[in-house]
């Protein structure tokens, strides 16, 4: 994916992004962190062609998905996953219907009425909801699950797809911290299995120092640095949070006591150096 000079206004003139150019090779998983307000979920539509730049260029797969008719679109979009903050998850549904829904945008038509009264492959179901611990609940209905359930619903929705690029907006605001790690942990390893693009915004930087070998931090719509996670300092993470206190936010995720100094820095990955 490629972003030239990429800029978003709002329908009330609100500016959420301006200038923002940034390359993402397939496969690569990058976090994007910054305070809230800064752009990243506008950001993040509009990777996923949710939301359509107001100034500069986007290309998917070497192409521009604004000049795709609608069933080119649609195409490229059944190809994205995306996890949201608050999964859009209709209340009356089972479980297993909201995750085997991933795979709507590839199956006919008819599959998927039909998948609507007999789930078509519920143990495929269940096995992307064990990931998350929740595989004792592929027959519950949604209404009857705790927030942090139903968003882990959504993730698993998205490992059940398979896409190859999956977008995650906050993906575990509402999880405690083992979830929280568990859950992140399960998406980038989809990504490593499948081969599959992985962006995700994240508030915990934490997590996002973690995971991902590469982190974006935004600022009032605008990139402030785009590196390779093991060459951001502390300086430069305080300096984004800076209006938000001096105390970074963090999910507390705590992988290794011995590395627990305080520092989350010291909570980078082995493989995200
Ligand atoms: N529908 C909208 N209409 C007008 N302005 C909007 C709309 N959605 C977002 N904004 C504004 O755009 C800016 C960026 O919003 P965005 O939701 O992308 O931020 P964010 O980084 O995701 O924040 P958070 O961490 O709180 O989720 C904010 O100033 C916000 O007020
Ligand atoms: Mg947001």
């Amino acid at each position: 994916m490629r972003l030239d000079d990429v800029g978003y206004v709002h329908a009330n003139g609100h500016r959420a992004l301006a200038g923002i150019s940034l390359d993402i090779a397939r496969g690569e998983r990058v976090a994007v962190i910054g305070p809230s307000g800064a752009g990243k979920t506008t950001l993040v539509r509009v990777l996923g062609t949710s939301l359509r730049p107001s100034e500069g260029r986007i290309e998917i797969d070497g192409g521009d998905p604004w000049t795709l008719g609608a069933s080119g679109l649609r195409r490229l979009r059944s190809r994205i996953g995306v996890v949201h903050q608050n999964a859009p998850i209709p209340p009356r549904l089972r479980v297993v219907t909201a995750v085997l829904a991933g795979r709507l945008g590839a199956w006919s038509t008819w599959k998927g009425l039909a998948s609507l009264l007999v789930p078509s492959d519920a143990e495929g179901a269940r096995e992307a909801l064990a990931r998350l611990d929740l595989g004792d609940r592929v027959f519950d209905r949604c209404d009857r699950l705790s927030g942090g359930q139903l968003q882990r619903v959504g993730i698993a929705r998205v490992l059940y797809q398979r896409p190859d690029l999956i977008l995650a907006d906050e993906p575990v605001s509402a999880l405690d911290p083992t979830l929280a790690d568990q859950s992140v942990g399960a998406l980038v390893e989809a990504s490593e299995t499948t081969g599959a693009t992985l962006v995700a915004s994240l508030h915990a930087v934490d997590l996002a120092l973690k995971w991902f070998p590469r982190t974006i931090g935004m600022k009032t719509g605008a990139v402030v640095f785009d590196r390779p996670t093991a060459a951001v300092t502390r300086a430069m993470l305080h300096e984004l949070y800076a209006t938000e206190g001096r105390v970074l936010p963090e999910q507390g995720v705590e992988p290794n006591a011995d590395t627990r100094v305080g520092n989350v820095l010291a909570l980078k990955r082995p493989g995200c150096q």
